[in-house]
């Protein structure tokens, strides 16, 4: 999968894929090449298992990786070997995390567990897992992020659960995720406590979408390269939500109820390339982007865009500086497209790149 992601580099954009996140089987064998998972073809059956002694019962071992899915167990398996690296229990009927089901995996790196029925995980259980980077918890019935989650960890996936607010403390101290998956949770209104993941210190993508929220949360950490908040209730994009993002490359706001984005949002996020505002209720072109270096990609499909101006998109001097529109979608909107001068486009050089009339476009950009 990675490479085939590299290799789709080569030929177009890999990145530049609508926001979608490679699957949690993808991104668990990336590292770690002593472990010899490498090998493991994605989430079947493993080559070469190893029914040994030390193998939970009914369980696959092979290496490192221990391989108990869809197993219809409703407790986590005893005698799991000390040196497992990877623990995947996902699609069984667990319903709890108990003190000592994990007591002795101090080697233990990803553990996945989603697909459950968990609904308490005990504040000591993950205790020991003093190496655990990937913590997969989807799809599941907790109605909180779990307390004492190990500080090394890098990914956490709990989208799909019960939890209907982030405190303030459920990631104190976690400098060390990158990754932050927590949609399709009940969160509501603000949903998300001030400087909830003001100690994420590395954090580069995190997604909160369709929970329900209704703002940008606050103080959001400088590290952030995608932030993904579509499907909520979102209703307009302040400036100060936005202050000292100068990482931020992907906004996903898709599907919201934002009426307006304020002067100076676009300032404040220097380096974004993606900009998702389609499905609003947006009644003008966000103000900024002339001004904007990296932007390259606006979706501003399906809002309430009744007049576009000829200095909405492009600098007024065409010999300015600016990196290439590669994606402008203003379909489904009042605007009559035929009134939308031809001069508003000046500093787009690829016309296939704006979407305008009414219609379906047939393909995502191609740069
Ligand atoms: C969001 O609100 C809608 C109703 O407005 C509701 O149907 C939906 O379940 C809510 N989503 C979540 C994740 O709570
Ligand atoms: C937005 O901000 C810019 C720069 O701060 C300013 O020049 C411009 O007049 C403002 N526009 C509006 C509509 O307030």
């Amino acid at each position: 999968m990675r490479s085939a992601c590299l290799f789709l580099l080569l030929v177009t954009a890999c990145w530049a894929l609508p926001f979608r996140q490679s699957g949690f089987l993808d991104f668990m064998m990336e590292d770690d090449p002593g472990s010899g998972v490498t090998e493991v073809p994605e989430g079947r059956g493993l080559p070469d298992v190893d029914l040994g002694p030390d193998c939970p019962f009914m369980c696959q071992c092979h290496l490192r990786v221990i391989q108990c899915s869809d197993l219809g167990l409703k407790k986590v398996p005893e005698k799991i070997p000390k040196d497992t690296s990877l623990l995947d229990l996902q699609n069984n009927k667990i319903t709890e995390i108990k003190e000592n089901d994990f007591k002795d995996l101090q080697g233990l790196q990803t553990l996945i567990l989603v697909n459950n029925k968990i609904t308490t995980i005990h504040p000591k259980a993950f205790s020991s897992l003093g190496k655990l980077q990937r913590l997969y918890l989807s799809k599941n019935l907790l109605k909180d992020v779990p307390v004492n989650m190990p500080k090394s960890l890098q990914e956490l996936r709990i989208h799909e659960n019960e939890i209907v607010k982030i405190k303030k403390a459920s990631f104190q101290g976690m400098s060390n995720v990158i990754v932050m998956e927590l949609g399709s949770n009940p969160l509501k209104s603000a949903g998300v406590e001030a400087a909830a993941f003001a100690d994420l210190k590395k954090v580069s993508y995190i997604r909160i979408a369709d929970t329900n929220i209704t703002e940008i949360p606050k103080g959001l950490p400088s590290s952030l390269s995608e932030l993904h908040l579509d499907g909520n209730k979102i209703t307009k994009v302040t400036s100060d939500r936005l202050k000292g993002l100068k990482n931020l490359a992907k906004l996903g706001l898709s599907y919201n109820e934002i009426s307006s984005v304020e002067n100076g949002s676009l300032a404040n996020v220097p380096h974004l390339r993606e900009l998702h505002l389609d499905n609003n209720a947006l009644t003008s072109v966000p103000p900024g982007l002339p001004d904007h270096k990296y932007i390259q990609v606006v979706y501003l499909h399906s809002n309430k865009i009744a007049a576009v101006g000829t200095e909405d998109f492009c600098p007024p001097n065409f010999n300015t500086k600016k990196a290439m529109y590669s994606g402008i979608s203003l379909f489904s909107n009042p605007v009559p497209y035929w009134e939308v001068q031809p001069i508003t486009f000046r500093c787009v050089f690829d016309r296939t790149a704006i979407q305008l009339g009414n219609y379906r476009k047939k393909s995502r950009r191609s740069s």
